[in-house]
């Protein structure tokens, strides 16, 4: 259709993509094998048939359990490679994937293990599609805040490496202000923050990793269309919203995409973007993720070239950087 070669060919940023989300049947079973763990599917067809969600906890489940699979460095390799390779057929120049140390250090795998792996794939897709990449550290907020130190106290001989913190998993409960002293302490190391707010928290969460957080750039958001105070404050500041259509179905935060607010976002005046989060939990990656709103909500092109302009002028790459993508 002529509609998806525009979006494909639409040269775009992803700002928010987990990479252990990306993380796809065929080769959560390859690594399965390959390193001889046990995982409680028999088959691609099991792993496939066990991705309904009905909130984001039964994901958040099933996809911390998934990543028992990566151990070596060669795994987050592969794993990486296969995201980069995928995100360039959808029209991706740059991509700010995030990455969750804590879920693998609490198996055994070393910080050191995990990000020589993330880097090394970066770098390659670097030269092999022409891509720029940056790497976003993710907090778990389910864990404590002596956890996340400890976590950014291993980062500590990477942080040239390392563009941005980040705070994700269990929302509801875990609200930033219990992030508000390592956010405080990444900034100071001079580190870029984003933090998961307004996905399935109320927009008290927003307000407090705008405030508490000092945020440079929200993930997902949605709820923030509840207060019209809170969006115009992010309107006005020119916000960045990385939202996540598919995965906003998927977790039931959208009862159906033909209620998806993306195009009510962008009347709003909010630097919304499309990204494609998990997207081997989800069902799709990030052109998939702007065929969904484009079909659903009858986008127009103008619609399109905005989202994808908000990319770049949403990401962490330098001035002359973003201006070289408008
Ligand atoms: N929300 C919170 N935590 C996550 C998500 C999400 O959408 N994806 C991976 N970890
Ligand atoms: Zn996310």
């Amino acid at each position: 259709a002529p509609m998806g070669d525009f979006i494909t060919g639409l040269p775009k940023a992803e700002l928010h993509l987990h990479i252990e989300g990306s993380l796809e049947p065929e080769l959560m079973f390859a690594l399965a094998e390959r390193n001889g763990v046990a995982i409680p599917y028999a088959n691609i067809e099991e792993i496939r048939a066990a991705y309904h969600f009905s909130r984001l906890q039964d994901f958040l489940d099933i996809y911390y359990a998934g990543a028992a699979v990566l151990l070596t460095v060669r795994d987050f390799h592969d794993l990486a490679a296969a995201y980069f390779d995928r995100a360039a057929a959808d029209g991706v120049v740059h991509a700010e994937i995030m990455f969750d140390p804590q879920t693998h250090t609490a198996r055994g795998v070393s910080f050191d293990t995990v990000i020589t792996g993330l880097l090394s794939a970066m770098e390659e897709a670097e030269t092999k599609h022409g891509m720029t990449t940056k790497l976003i550290l993710s907090f778990l907020r389910h864990l404590d805040e002596a956890d996340a130190f400890e976590t950014l106290e291993a980062a500590r001989p990477w942080l040239d490496r390392i563009a941005a913190v980040g705070l994700d998993s269990s929302e509801l409960g875990h609200p930033p202000e219990k992030f508000a002293r390592v956010f405080a302490a990444a900034r100071a190391l001079g580190l870029k923050s984003v933090a998961h707010a307004g996905e399935e928290g109320p927009p008290d969460y927003v307000y407090q990793a705008l405030d508490l957080l000092a945020i440079d750039r929200l993930d997902h958001g949605n709820r923030s269309l509840e207060d019209p105070v809170l969006v115009a404050r992010l309107a006005r500041t020119a916000m960045t919203l990385t939202v996540c259509p598919l995965s906003n179905l998927k977790l039931c935060v959208v009862d159906d995409m033909v209620a998806h607010p993306i195009d009510r976002m962008l009347r709003a005046g909010l630097r919304a973007t499309v990204n494609s989060d998990d997207p081997a939990y989800f069902g799709g990656y990030i052109a998939d993720n702007y065929r969904a709103v484009e079909a659903a909500r009858g986008l127009t092109r103008a619609d399109l070239v905005t989202l994808a302009r908000n990319s770049f002028l949403g990401s962490f790459l330098p001035d002359d950087a973003v201006a070289a993508h408008l």
